[in-house]
């Protein structure tokens, strides 16, 4: 049977229609924002922005939620909080947004990065155990993509070791471990609602936890060391000012109305995804932990094994993007090989799996699980179109080029 030509090689593309476009407005957006507007109170004081606290924290299982500006801010209000500082090491996963290791450096202290999980891309508790060290303050879990990295594993090597754990949900708005939501697990979790979040407000993001002292230090360090009840120009920390505006706040409250439902959709189109890629041979996703019982796949990761499938990665991702798939490759490196670092304090542990990433795996973005099934299914029919090409043109000796 002919094998049909790939875009890459001039073919015609598998699908031409766009995935659906994020972020979404839902019909009331226009109107709450609108509210927000015929009020004094636009600010981080407003109601607006106390009630989306409680909610997103009660909703991820933590008693007191601080909005902010950012998730980056999330992470380092959650560093000064904790009072972590000069020399005091944080364990960190080598793969990640720069911020989950920045937010240490900030503050004076050492990050230390440990290897990822081949089949969950989350840090392995192994490797955590074996970064500890008379230092380690903290460890910042980072629950990739949606699916919650191994929280019981890491509870005990921080019970273990006395480690605080501090979840970085950026990535995992309603996921849950055992039915007990991200970020509602460590002592801290923070999120992000930057404008590719699975909840956004183009920016903004909240710092969670249900100790209580912690969330009075980090409500006043972001709101320029005020206490409740006390007057606007009296100052009992060395804060700053990280509050989220009113307008954010009610664009998030109508999102987190909407985030059940978007959970679901993607998990159905993931499922319909993985069907139609079954038996070709050579390309795995991310696996979930037992205990991640909701996953929000808010970005897939997977990786190409060039034997089985049949050209490498990078061959891989543009193939399938010329097909009409937005697939993309993974970090090009480990966070510690960021130059940054040739000046910053830190510790390495050996990262083969991390260092193979670079090389082997890709993600996708959730758009492609937000539309129809059919829509998810077109992404796997271009993985399985290259695959059939190149493999073609291994057995055909075409010195690795598609088949046409
Ligand atoms: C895992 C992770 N942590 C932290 C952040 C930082 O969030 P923000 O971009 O809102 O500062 C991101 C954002 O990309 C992220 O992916």
């Amino acid at each position: 049977m002919a094998v049909p030509a790939l875009a890459v090689a001039g073919g015609d593309a598998l699908r031409k229609a766009p995935y659906p476009a994020w972020p979404t407005i839902s019909g009331g957006d226009f109107e709450r924002v609108r509210k927000v507007l015929e009020t004094p109170g636009w600010g981080g004081s407003s109601p607006p922005v106390a009630s989306f606290e409680s909610l997103f924290a009660q909703y991820h299982d933590a008693a007191f939620g601080v909005a902010v500006s950012s998730g980056t801010m999330a992470l380092e209000l959650a560093m000064h909080a904790l009072g972590i500082g000069k020399g005091d090491e944080v364990i960190v996963p080598a793969h990640s947004f720069i911020a989950t290791a920045t937010a240490v450096c900030r503050v004076g202290g050492v990050p230390v990065f440990v290897d990822i999980e081949a089949d969950t891309y989350n840090i392995d508790p192994v490797r955590v155990a074996e970064g500890l060290s008379s230092a380690t303050k903290a460890m910042i879990p980072v629950h990739f993509g949606g699916v919650m990295a191994d929280m019981d594993r890491l509870g005990s090597v921080a019970t273990d070791s006395g480690t605080v754990v501090i979840e970085d949900a950026a990535h995992a708005h309603g996921a849950e471990w055992f039915g007990t939501r991200a970020g509602g697990l460590g002592m801290i979790g923070t999120f992000s609602f930057q404008n590719s979040k699975a909840m956004t407000a183009g920016e903004g993001g909240i710092f969670i936890t249900s100790d209580e002292g912690l969330a009075g230090k980090a409500r006043s360090i972001a709101d320029a060391g005020r206490l409740p009840d006390k007057g606007w120009f009296e100052h009992f920390e060395v804060g700053t000012n990280l509050r989220m505006t009113a307008m954010q706040a009610v664009l998030l409250g109508s999102q987190l109305e909407r985030l059940q439902d978007q959970i679901r959709l993607r998990a159905t189109n993931f499922g319909r995804f993985q069907r139609e890629l079954e038996g070709v041979p050579g390309i795995d996703f991310q696996q979930a932990p037992p205990g991640a019982t909701v996953q929000t796949r808010y970005i897939v990761p997977g990786r190409i094994s060039e034997s089985e499938f049949g050209t490498d990665r990078d061959r891989f991702v543009a193939a399938v993007q010329a097909e009409g798939v937005p697939v993309r490759p993974f970090y090009p490196h480990a966070l510690y090989a960021n130059p940054l670092f040739d000046r910053q304090p830190h510790r390495v542990l050996p990262c083969p799996v991390a260092e193979a990433g670079t090389r082997d795996s890709f993600w996708l973005p959730m758009n492609i699980f937000m539309g129809t099934r059919d829509d998810a299914a077109d992404a796997a029919r271009a993985m399985a179109k290259v695959h059939e090409a190149y493999k073609r043109s291994g057995s055909d000796k075409t010195n690795g080029s598609p088949a046409v």
